[in-house]
């Protein structure tokens, strides 16, 4: 008998991409194949996102899809994964019928186990939260590129009011240093040239006595040729070891985000942030002063519970102080079971709207004048292929993750690093004519000698 064939959409952030090769890597152990078209499969997987009411909506939206296209297939399982899974949990097989398998983000092992028991008529629902579970002995799916994710560590103790994050994914635990260390030595024999390590909050990594610093340090070296990017860091725990650390290695790259959520204090506070703009000025200075052409993104909510238009107007201010070089900027989504749905959504949606649009139109202004200032400026980005819009172009992005495009040069290849010279800018993207090919290292030491 043919055995069945899987396939998996993926919503949200990038641990939910970490998170489906993770599964597709349990399934094909199993003697699943993975298929890329829907229409080939029998089991189809949604790996879904709660973080904002706007994410939920999409799923169920993408759900009635799948209703109609089950009717004609009859025998197709469908499945919610991830965090609507461990948030929604019984609910969703209840309400919606077509969902025969339902498994939270610490239970993907017993995947192939919920199989079976749908295609016997059943209903598997796997929704335990665990204090452990880091699958790190899991070798993820991931076909042949240039850049992975690997997930250092899962679950989140932070707590802020807003988030359903320790609620969905639970708490925080970390991966062994050395295994991690392997798994970049195997990408770098795949050739692999760009590693992101994963955690809602990276900084928090402690693995006996290695924290996050120390297991940045062991895997820059593993091969120089590899950049290493984090992401996300929380503004607490962004300790001066980390940043002498990110200023050492050539290959760690200089772009920090670091969620700020609001300029306000007394929001911060609402919020559980535990810093204040004070502390994370601090922090950005520091970084600026210690790692040559750092840049910082961010994230910002707009329309938290009770923020004023003063509270709004310190959110555009502290923008106006750090200059961010880019952000990801969202409206206040209130989430059931959290602290801060307690205090009611009592800022108007038009407000929100209003104040949100005030936050993009800013950052745009910045990200624009921050880039004006590259003009003509040597850059060094790793070329990962055409651009999106034409062949007749490449497209790389910098040790500050901007994306270049060049004119395309049949002696580049993807994955080679490219010295390239910035010639025409806009908000979101850089321009620029190509000079010269080398690696990363000992082209870093040219542009700073
Ligand atoms: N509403 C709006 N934005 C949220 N985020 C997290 N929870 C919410 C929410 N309830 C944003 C935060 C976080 C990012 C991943 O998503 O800015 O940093
Ligand atoms: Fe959510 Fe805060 Fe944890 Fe980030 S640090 S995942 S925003 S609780």
């Amino acid at each position: 008998m043919q055995k069945n064939k899987i396939y998996i959409e993926t919503y949200g952030c990038q641990m939910n991409l970490a998170d489906s090769e993770i599964i597709m890597g349990i399934l094909q152990n199993s003697g699943y194949s993975i298929t890329q078209q829907m229409e080939d499969a029998n089991v189809v997987f949604l790996n879904t996102c709660s973080i904002r009411d706007h994410a939920e909506q999409r799923i169920y939206g993408r759900l009635g899809n799948l209703k109609a296209i089950k009717s004609s297939k009859p025998d197709m399982i469908i499945g919610v994964l991830g965090c609507m899974a461990e948030r929604l949990r019984k609910e969703l097989i209840e309400e919606k019928k077509i969902v025969d398998i339902v498994v939270g983000p610490d239970e993907y092992r017993r995947i192939p186990e919920f199989i079976d028991v749908a295609f016997n008529g059943g209903k598997g629902i796997g929704v335990r939260l665990s204090r452990t579970e880091t699958y790190d002995d899991i070798i993820p799916y991931r076909e042949d590129g240039l850049q992975a994710w690997i997930a250092i560590m899962r679950g989140c103790d932070k707590f802020c009011t807003f988030c359903v994050v320790p609620f969905t994914r639970g708490r925080e635990r970390s991966r062994p240093l050395q295994s991690i260390v392997l798994e970049i030595e195997q990408l770098s024999r795949r050739g692999f040239r760009e590693v992101t390590l994963l955690g809602q909050n990276v900084n928090s990594y402690q693995d006996e006595q290695n924290d996050f610093a120390n297991l940045l340090a062991a895997c820059a070296v593993v091969d120089r040729r590899i950049r290493i990017r984090f992401t996300t860091s929380h503004p607490q725990d962004f300790s001066d070891k980390l940043i002498y650390t990110i200023a050492e290695h050539p290959n760690i790259c200089s772009h920090i985000h670091l969620p700020v959520q609001s300029g306000s204090n007394r929001i911060l506070e609402a919020m559980n942030r535990t810093y204040t703009v004070e502390h994370y000025l601090i922090s950005i200075e520091k970084a600026r002063k210690i790692i040559p052409g750092v840049s910082f993104s961010t994230d910002i909510i707009a329309g938290f519970p009770t923020e004023t238009e003063e509270d709004h107007q310190m959110t555009l201010e502290l923008m106006k102080l750090v200059r961010y070089d880019g952000a990801y900027m969202f409206k206040y989504s209130a989430r059931e079971g959290t602290k801060a749905f307690k205090m009611g959504d009592d800022v108007p949606d038009e407000v929100k709207s209003r104040r949100l649009q005030e936050i993009i139109s800013l950052q745009q202004q910045i990200s624009f004048e921050i880039n004006q200032t590259l003009l003509n400026n040597e850059e060094i980005i790793l070329v990962e292929g055409f651009s999106r819009k034409s062949n007749d172009f490449l497209s790389g992005r910098t040790d500050s993750n901007k994306v270049v495009i060049i004119p395309f040069d049949e002696k580049i290849k993807e994955g080679s690093y490219a010295k390239v010279e910035i010639n025409r800018v806009t908000h979101a993207t850089l321009f620029g004519e190509f000079i010269e090919l080398g690696d990363p290292v000992t082209l870093n030491l040219a542009l700073t000698a």
